[in-house]
């Protein structure tokens, strides 16, 4: 299809709201050699009237064609600012998507090009669970001293349950800043549903003690906890992990440290405590690229994060050596299923009138969720 008849096919139509339609039998095949060039001409089609948004773990074929690239805050922070986009594509995953129509005018659209690309994390931490637990600190007494900080990997509800309880969203780039500013509110803090950003950032940033955290548990009654140890614990920790960076260990950074001498090691904060403690520099994925950029030529790193940001950084800085802190693949599932494929059928839908795969978070969880939202992007 050329430029001029997917012109003619979007003008004057209008897009009929298939919330999660089933790209079945429409999307192209991966092994469609002129697939790039579908994007292009759909891409340059859509011109102004779309933004793409790509999280840095997307893959190669997708993060060519994004306007903005960035970790979770300053892709939250894009879809903030851009009012000027109908349609706003995010190629990451399904909690973002669901920031970003949070936080974009009712009148423009979130599409996810594929609506399996979830977050195991974000799905750790439910709703009722994290009600389930409110009630038993509320039972204690300390949810009056207490303000949740939900990591920006939860769902719009979790987001909403934070708003509504006094709190903010945090991503692995102002963790810190968000848990001080919960410190300034209240005494304690429940962190979700990420235990290793906030044990990692509680102890690591804030210089708190391992055993000011506890860890609750949303399968066992009052979260395996005792009225004791809840009410002496400064940080309540939900028990969640990203099953990506959990893979990191500690004998990966000891043969490395082995067998590479000079190596350097940069994780991401939602690596196990033990890993972070014996890293040399740890950031968001924004702040792994940084430092990768503004090392001196020679410089070897390994890094511990997602597969498909690694590559790309071993790629892009070909006068430093950068390694997987791991030797086995570790591509996020979720996040690789936003695949070029997917990509030319959302945009081509669009161009052609259909508007899919759109992410609308439901008003009343949305009005709470943009208020924990705002008070992160209002962080100092
Ligand atoms: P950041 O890009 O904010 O560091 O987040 C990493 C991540 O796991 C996103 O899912
Ligand atoms: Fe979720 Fe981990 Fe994938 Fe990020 S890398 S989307 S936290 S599973």
């Amino acid at each position: 299809m050329s430029l001029s008849d997917l012109l003619l096919l979007g003008q004057g139509q209008d897009l009929a709201s298939e919330r999660g339609v089933s790209c079945d039998g429409a999307l192209p095949a991966a092994s469609d050699p002129g697939l790039v060039q579908r994007a292009q001409v759909a891409r340059a089609a859509l011109g102004a009237r779309a933004m793409i948004l790509g999280h840095h773990y997307q893959r190669e074929e997708v993060i060519q064609f994004a306007d903005i690239t960035g970790d979770s805050f300053k892709l939250a922070q894009a879809a903030a600012e851009n009012s000027a986009a109908e349609y706003v594509l995010f190629c990451g995953v399904h909690f973002m998507a669901e920031s970003a129509d949070i936080l974009t005018t009712p009148e423009q659209k979130v599409i996810l090009p594929d609506l399996a690309a979830g977050c195991s994390m974000a799905d750790m931490a439910s709703a009722t669970q994290v009600e389930d637990c409110w009630k038993a600190l509320t039972k204690l007494g300390v949810a009056n001293t207490t303000i949740p900080i939900t990591y920006m990997n939860s769902t719009a509800a979790i987001k909403a349950f934070t708003g509504r309880n006094g709190g903010a969203v945090c991503t692995s780039s102002n963790a810190e800043r968000a848990m001080s500013w919960a410190f300034s509110k209240g005494e304690k803090i429940l962190f979700l549903p990420d235990q290793h950003l906030g044990r990692n950032t509680a102890v690591l940033k804030l210089g708190l003690d391992l055993s000011d955290c506890v860890l609750w548990n949303p399968w066992k009654p009052q979260g395996g906890l005792t009225d004791q140890e809840i009410k002496s614990a400064k940080v309540i920790l939900w028990r969640g992990h990203c099953s990506v960076h959990g893979r990191f260990s500690l004998d990966n950074i000891a043969q490395m440290r082995a067998q590479v001498p000079g190596v350097k090691i940069l994780v991401h904060p939602e690596c196990q405590h033990e890993v972070v403690s014996n890293s040399d520099v740890v950031g968001s994925t924004e702040m792994i690229i940084k430092t990768i950029a503004d090392s001196p030529s020679g410089s070897i790193w390994a890094v511990g994060t997602e597969l498909n940001l690694v590559s790309r950084l071993a790629a892009r800085f070909t006068d430093k050596r950068v390694l997987f802190l791991d030797k086995t693949v570790c591509y996020c599932s979720t996040m690789n299923r936003i695949d070029l494929p997917h990509l030319v059928w959302a945009m081509e839908s669009l161009v052609s009138g259909r508007l899919v795969n759109r992410i609308q978070v439901e008003s009343e969880t949305a009005q709470f969720a943009k208020v924990a939202l705002e008070r992160m992007l209002a962080l100092p």
